[in-house]
């Protein structure tokens, strides 16, 4: 082990002063209270009919998830937060949040994109967990060759386990021509083993499974390196001194990554409120139902890691479930007023994977916003914003009545 920088009870003394006075001790409480009750078919509590097995690594998930990571354990060193929760919150943990990640890259002379990885891209991480004489010269900043540079919301990840186990089947059968200029691309991507998959995952689909992304969001944006990613993110490509390094590599051998899955995974979607029938009818009819598909169905047979690389259970829970995500999980070309220039996969600028819009009425009521970026305050604006491949159908809903336009927007506002 090599020296730390800071002598151990300080460090602790000024996580504990900063989280106290962020979150008025909050979190210190949930650090060391008993494990949160969560009942059976409230927002952020678990999928009905898990065996008891499954219901104890859900809680046990649930804990880690809420898990303030430290210094000592191999926070950063460049992260953006130090817990799933903060990020994934409102109203509850595995909900949404106005914490936006700033993503940046630039154009090859060629035209494809390039993350800027030798400087630090494409995620920036402003906060640095090395103190002097370890310190690498200040936060990550922008490069000044980032021409590209798009922030994203941290979304709602309610249902995960839900939407992870769509076969990619079901998925590719639906990106045909749909008519009205509806036509779905699925993003193909790596998943953790190098296996061609079908994206179900992030913005632009660009995550395979539930577990890769687990893996990611662990990493890049808390600096917790782990088997699937073991490759600490350097601050603007800075090396980092080696008297600096204290933790060992990677920094979690896989068992907070499983537990952060488990709770993911049995996280039970939002239960859609009243609706509205003739705003339902409409929703099908003008087309939006044609990227925003009301349902598919999981998969026939899900087996569940319990341990990284070792043993795992079936789960009768989540096969043949159906999911009514209103999503296609396909990417549509979205128009320039959407377009944030990102280029993931198959994933053009433009190009969005359709919002999930279960749990719209739970993002609604927190006010942070939605679309990609948290610019629409409501479904109208979000409406409004749609255009690309979205044109003829924002078209149709523009040719509405006040009064049918109400309602569809009352159907989707209640999901
Ligand atoms: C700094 C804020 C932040 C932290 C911390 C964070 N996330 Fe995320 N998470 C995001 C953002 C932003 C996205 C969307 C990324 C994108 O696609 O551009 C996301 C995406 C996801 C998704 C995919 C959601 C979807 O609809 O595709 C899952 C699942 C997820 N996070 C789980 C986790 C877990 C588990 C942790 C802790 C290990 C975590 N996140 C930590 C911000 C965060
Ligand atoms: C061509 C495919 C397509 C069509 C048609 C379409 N959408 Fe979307 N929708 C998307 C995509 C892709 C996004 C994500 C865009 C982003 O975040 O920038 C989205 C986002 C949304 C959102 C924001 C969700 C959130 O939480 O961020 C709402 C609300 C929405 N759509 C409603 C509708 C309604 C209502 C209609 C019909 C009038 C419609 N959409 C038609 C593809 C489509």
């Amino acid at each position: 082990m090599n020296t730390p920088c800071w002598t151990m009870p300080r460090r602790i003394l000024l996580i504990l002063a900063v989280a106290a006075l962020l979150t008025g001790g909050y979190w210190l409480l949930q650090e060391v209270g008993p494990p949160t009750v969560r009942a059976g078919t409230s927002l952020g509590g678990p999928l009905p009919g898990l065996t008891p097995f499954e219901l104890k690594l859900f809680d046990k998930g649930a804990a880690t998830f809420d898990h303030i990571w430290t210094r000592r354990q191999g926070l950063g060193p460049a992260y953006l937060e130090p817990a799933c929760n903060i990020c994934h919150s409102t109203p509850v943990s595995g909900g949404n949040s106005t914490i936006q990640v700033t993503f940046f890259g630039t154009l090859n002379s060629d035209g494809s994109f390039n993350s800027l990885l030798n400087e630090g891209g494409e995620v920036l991480q402003q906060v640095l967990q090395f103190p002097p004489p370890c310190n690498l010269g200040g936060n990550e900043v922008l490069p000044p060759d980032a021409t590209i540079v798009a922030s994203h919301q941290s979304p709602q990840t309610f249902g995960m386990g839900l939407i992870d186990n769509i076969p990619d089947a079901s998925i590719l059968a639906n990106a045909i021509d749909k008519g009205m200029e509806v036509h779905g691309v699925a993003n193909i991507v790596l998943d953790e083993n190098g296996n061609q998959r079908v994206g179900h995952f992030g913005y632009k689909a660009q995550l395979a499974d539930l577990l890769q992304t687990t893996a990611i969001d662990l990493q890049s944006f808390i600096g917790i390196t782990n088997p699937i990613s073991p490759t600490e993110d350097r601050p603007n490509g800075k090396v980092i001194p080696p008297g600096c390094r204290t933790v060992r590599e990677p920094n979690d051998d896989g068992t907070r990554m499983i537990e952060d899955f488990h709770f993911q995974v049995y996280l039970a979607p939002n239960a859609p409120g009243v609706g509205n029938a003739n705003g339902q009818a409409l929703f099908t009819s003008i087309g939006c139902a044609l990227c925003h598909l009301p349902t598919y169905t999981t998969a026939s047979s899900v087996i569940i890691p319990v341990v990284w690389q070792g043993r795992s259970i079936e789960s009768k829970a989540l096969e043949n479930q159906p999911v009514n995500l209103y999503s296609d999980l396909l990417l549509h070309d979205m128009g320039g007023v959407l377009a944030d220039g990102l280029v993931e996969g198959l994933a053009t600028g433009s190009d969005f994977r359709t919002t999930p819009l279960w749990g719209l009425s739970t993002r609604l009521a927190s006010g942070d916003g939605i679309l990609h970026d948290g610019r629409a305050k409501d479904v109208a604006a979000a409406i409004a914003a749609h255009g690309g491949e979205a044109a003829t159908v924002v078209g149709n809903f523009n040719a509405l009545s006040p009064q049918d336009q109400a309602d569809l927007i009352a159907f989707v506002s209640s999901l």
